[in-house]
């Protein structure tokens, strides 16, 4: 560890670089800045491999960057005006903040946070600078988090502290997919006991949303995706059918109405296809159906739907991490996790040393993998 008279000095270290669209990523030697104001240097310790973060890198021309966004770490230093952190504390970061102060964080409503919401540009929120480089060319960060590097600065208000006991290599998991899949059931739709759930996509994000599902004692939970290979696992999470639509002889959308006589009473989209949203809303029940969008489309932003699917009475809801406020709700999801109250270790499939992080992402791309933990040097 560093002394406080050394933390606030320029940290080299390594970091996993994407120089270009989808390259492999480098392990370069880079420098991280000293935390700013409102700012924290954290030493990450674990983070997994989310899809968001490959999508990405594959469509996105903000280069170079260091991607990474779902993540646990420790403080390794303040900066100026942060009460909320010491040095050691355990965190999970967060891609999109809570800054408690703006009119969406004071709402009671949202999730949204105005000053420290999903960052688009690469930058920090708050000067709009970079706090890396390689030899002296700045890096882009990714959703102001930038995880795949063994240091990184956020701002204060993209951490959470969490219970020190809790296992940081397993609680990762909760900084992005794990917990908005469960928030989507619990917080968005609200899924009542009893009901009709169909899951269109089975990866972390879908067979979360099953496990909510489960947990709010759902009676049908359908899951649908094109990887037969999922099937199993997706049992183990709640899924109590299993459908992938290049199997079936009809639209994958006919086959859910017989199921549950009519649509199902929630859909969620768990892939980051729009055209899947048109098929999770023609996959709900008139009058009450309620489709909820969890992924992020990499091509192809727009939905279209006939509008009878709403004159009907189905609704269609979007949200952000499950509607979680990242600060105010995360350590209790954690506290959770260590009652065993959700299960996450599940959903871990690999793990990999910080060197081999290329090898994590092939085996998402091959849809090999849940979820691929990378640890960093210790
Ligand atoms: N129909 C059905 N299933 C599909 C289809 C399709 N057309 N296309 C892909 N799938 C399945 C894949 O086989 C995979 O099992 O969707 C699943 C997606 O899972 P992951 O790739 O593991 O992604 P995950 O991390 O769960 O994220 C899902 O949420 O956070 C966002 O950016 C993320 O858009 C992504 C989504
Ligand atoms: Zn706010």
């Amino acid at each position: 560890m560093l002394s406080s008279s050394q933390s606030q000095q320029v940290i080299t270290c390594r970091a996993a670089v994407a120089w270009g669209k989808g390259e492999e990523l480098v392990i370069e030697e880079v420098e991280v800045s000293p935390p700013q104001s409102q700012e924290i240097r954290i030493k990450v310790v674990s983070t997994s491999l989310c899809r968001s973060d490959i999508s990405a890198l594959d469509s996105q021309p903000i280069f170079p960057r260091i991607f990474g966004h779902e993540a646990s770490g420790i403080v390794e230093s303040v900066g100026s005006e942060v009460t909320e952190f010491k040095k050691g504390d355990h965190v999970l970061t967060l891609f999109t903040g809570e800054c408690r102060t703006c009119s969406h964080c004071t709402s009671g409503k949202s999730n949204i946070c105005q000053v420290l919401g999903l960052e688009r540009k690469g930058l920090m929120h708050s000067d709009q600078g970079t706090r890396f480089s390689v030899k002296g060319k700045p890096i882009y960060h990714y959703c102001a988090v930038s995880s795949f590097s063994e240091f990184t600065v956020v701002h204060s208000g993209c951490a959470v502290k969490v219970n020190a006991s809790a296992p940081l290599e397993k609680i990762c998991l909760l900084s992005c997919g794990a917990a908005a899949g469960m928030g989507a059931v619990w917080n968005v739709a609200n899924v009542l006991e009893g009901s009709k759930v169909v899951i269109f996509g089975l990866g972390t994000v879908g067979l979360s949303v099953a496990q909510a599902a489960k947990l709010r004692g759902a009676s049908h939970i359908i899951g649908v995706d094109i990887n037969s290979a999922k099937c199993d696992k997706a049992k183990a999470f709640g899924v109590t059918q299993f459908i992938n639509p290049n199997e079936c002889s009809e639209p994958v959308q006919q086959v859910i109405k017989r199921i549950t006589d009519g649509g199902a009473d929630y859909a969620f989209e768990c892939i980051g296809d729009t055209g899947m949203v048109t098929t999770a809303l023609q996959s709900c029940c008139d009058g009450w159906g309620l489709t909820v969008t969890l992924g992020v489309p990499k091509v192809k932003p727009e939905v279209s739907a006939h509008y009878a699917l709403l004159l009907t009475g189905r609704t269609l809801k979007g949200c952000l991490f499950g509607g979680w406020k990242p600060k105010s709700d995360l350590p209790s999801l954690v506290d959770m996790y260590m009652k065993k109250e959700i299960q996450i270790d599940e959903f871990i499939t690999h793990n990999l040393q910080f060197e081999d992080i290329n090898e994590a992402l092939n085996l998402m791309r091959e849809g090999k993998c849940l979820r691929c933990v990378i640890h960093m040097p210790k």
